[in-house]
Order: C-alpha cells, then sequence, then structure tokens
C-alpha cells in the first residue's frame, strides 16, 4: 500500500485494453490464449515476489512468463503436449523463478494432488497462494484431440460439473484467505446465449468456502477492427440475430 500510487494496478471493473502486450516471451502463438495484462493485473494485486502461483490450464505460458517478469514462482497444468514442449522451449536455467509444468489432466485428482504435493514439498510450502484459471469456454476452440480435453464438452451441465471438479482439484492447497481468478467468456449454442461465466460463477459460489471479490468485464481486442476493416459481421450479427461478444469477465473469489 505504501506504494499504491505507482502500482499501475487497474482498481476499475471495466478494462477496455486495446493492445496485446508482445514484449518479452510474449508471442501470441497461441489461438484461445489470453492477454498478459491480465495474468500481469492479477499477480501484481494479489501476490508477492516468491509467492506460488497455479495456473490450471497453462497454454502457451502467458502467466508463467508474467510470473518470471514479477518474480513469482509458478505450478502449470495443461494437455497440449505441443504447447507444453513450446513454453518449456522458452525457459531456461537462468530463470529467476521456481516453476513446474505439468502434462496433467486438471479434472483427475489424483494427479493432481500428487503434482502439487510434490511441487510444494521441493518448494518448502504447504499451500498456493493464488489460483488463475482460463478454461475452454465449452467447445468454441478446439485445443486438442484427448478425451480429458474440457473444449470437447458441448453440454453445459457436464462442463460446470467438470470445471467445477477440476477448481477443487486445486483450490483444496490454496491458502485460507488467498484469492481465485477464473476467466471466461460466454458462447452462443442453438441461436441463444448460455451464460457460461455466469454459470461457473455461479458453481464455484455454492460449491466452495469463497467471498466473491470482483466481476472485472474486459473487452476483447481485434474485433473492433474486424468489425472496421469489414462489415460482414455487422450484417452477420443483424441477419442472424445475435450480438457481437466485446467482452469477457474475470471472476476474483478470496478463499474464507
Ligand atoms: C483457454 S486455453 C488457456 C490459454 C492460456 N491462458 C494462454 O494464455 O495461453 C485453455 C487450455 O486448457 C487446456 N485444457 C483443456 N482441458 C484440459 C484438462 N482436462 N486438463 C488440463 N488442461 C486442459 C487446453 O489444452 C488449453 O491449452
Amino acid at each position: 500500500m505504501s506504494r499504491w500510487r505507482d502500482s499501475g494496478i487497474n482498481v476499475e471493473s471495466l478494462w477496455i485494453i486495446n493492445e496485446r502486450d508482445k514484449t518479452g516471451k510474449h508471442t501470441n502463438v497461441y489461438h484461445g490464449n489470453f492477454i498478459p495484462q491480465i495474468p500481469r493485473q492479477m499477480l501484481k494485486r494479489y501476490t508477492k515476489e516468491g509467492d506460488v502461483v497455479v495456473d490450471m490450464f497453462m497454454g502457451s505460458g502467458t502467466t508463467l512468463f508474467e510470473a518470471e517478469t514479477l518474480k513469482r514462482n509458478f505450478i502449470g497444468f495443461d494437455i497440449n503436449t505441443e504447447i507444453i514442449e513450446y513454453v518449456q522451449s522458452k525457459m531456461d536455467e537462468t530463470s529467476p523463478i521456481q516453476y513446474y509444468i505439468h502434462n496433467c489432466d486438471i479434472t483427475n485428482n489424483q494427479a493432481v494432488s500428487e503434482c502439487l504435493r510434490k511441487d510444494l514439498r521441493t518448494l518448502n510450502r504447504q499451500v498456493v497462494d493464488f489460483i488463475i484459471s482460463h478454461p475452454p469456454y465449452m467447445d468454441i476452440v478446439k485445443f486438442t484431440n484427448l478425451v480429458e480435453d474440457l473444449s470437447h464438452i458441448g453440454d453445459l451441465n457436464n462442463f460446470i460439473q467438470k470445471y467445477t471438479q477440476a477448481f477443487g482439484n486445486v483450490f483444496t492447497y490454496l491458502k485460507t484467505g488467498g484469492y481465485a481468478a477464473i476467466v471466461i467468456g460466454d458462447v452462443y449454442k442453438n441461436g441463444e446465449v448460455i451464460p457460461l461465466g455466469f454459470h461457473v460463477m455461479n458453481s464455484i459460489k455454492c460449491n466452495f468456502p469463497v467471498k466473491m471479490k470482483g466481476i472485472v468485464v474486459k473487452n476483447i481486442e481485434g474485433n473492433r477492427g474486424k468489425l472496421g476493416v469489414n462489415d460482414i459481421w455487422h450484417y452477420r450479427a443483424l441477419n442472424s440475430d445475435y450480438f457481437i461478444f466485446k467482452h469477457e469477465y474475470i471472476f476474483v473469489f478470496k478463499k474464507a
């Protein structure tokens, strides 16, 4: 708090971010990644140097690269072997942090527990300080052909049940008073909006001892450009009776 003015932390609930940060190791190679500004804001606000951060769906390593810059230790999970190899190729022994990358199904309680217990032992810790989670938005973008991949689930109830189970696998290891951030958007299916974000939020609130600390709405940059260049999207939205998604949510929970 002594440096609150220069912290660069955005405390507003609407984030208009027009440009993706592509500096350092951030290359935007992975379709379905989030912008580095999201984990940066979250890590700056909810963690300090030396803390342990878990990314449940680490994808192309956006959170890991931010954790390196901010000197937070990192534990990440994903099942996409190709993208894990890509992330590993960007890392070397000069990294200022301890980091652990697991090719592991996050819904598998036993496997996740084994990874977390082992990493925490090495880190000489019992609990993690922060969780970030950016799951597939149901089956909107497919990531792998694996059956465990949540991006194969087209049924809402099935998705919520699997996601809640995965969240619980990691939440057990979060310290009391620690924060968890979920980044998620809504989807269209069969001609109507499924408010996936709200369903996920509700499930977390109903199933875990948490206080809801924030609902941030973030714009998805790029769509505006798309509209400007070619108004086919405008036409399609009117013709097919839908609104173009411009936003995603960041839900922030605090473990009670
Ligand atoms: C939305 S992406 C995350 C992108 C990441 N935030 C980034 O910036 O690159 C979701 C990720 O979840 C992974 N995934 C899907 N099902 C999974 C599962 N059961 N266990 C672990 N990872 C899974 C996918 O392989 C994909 O990389």
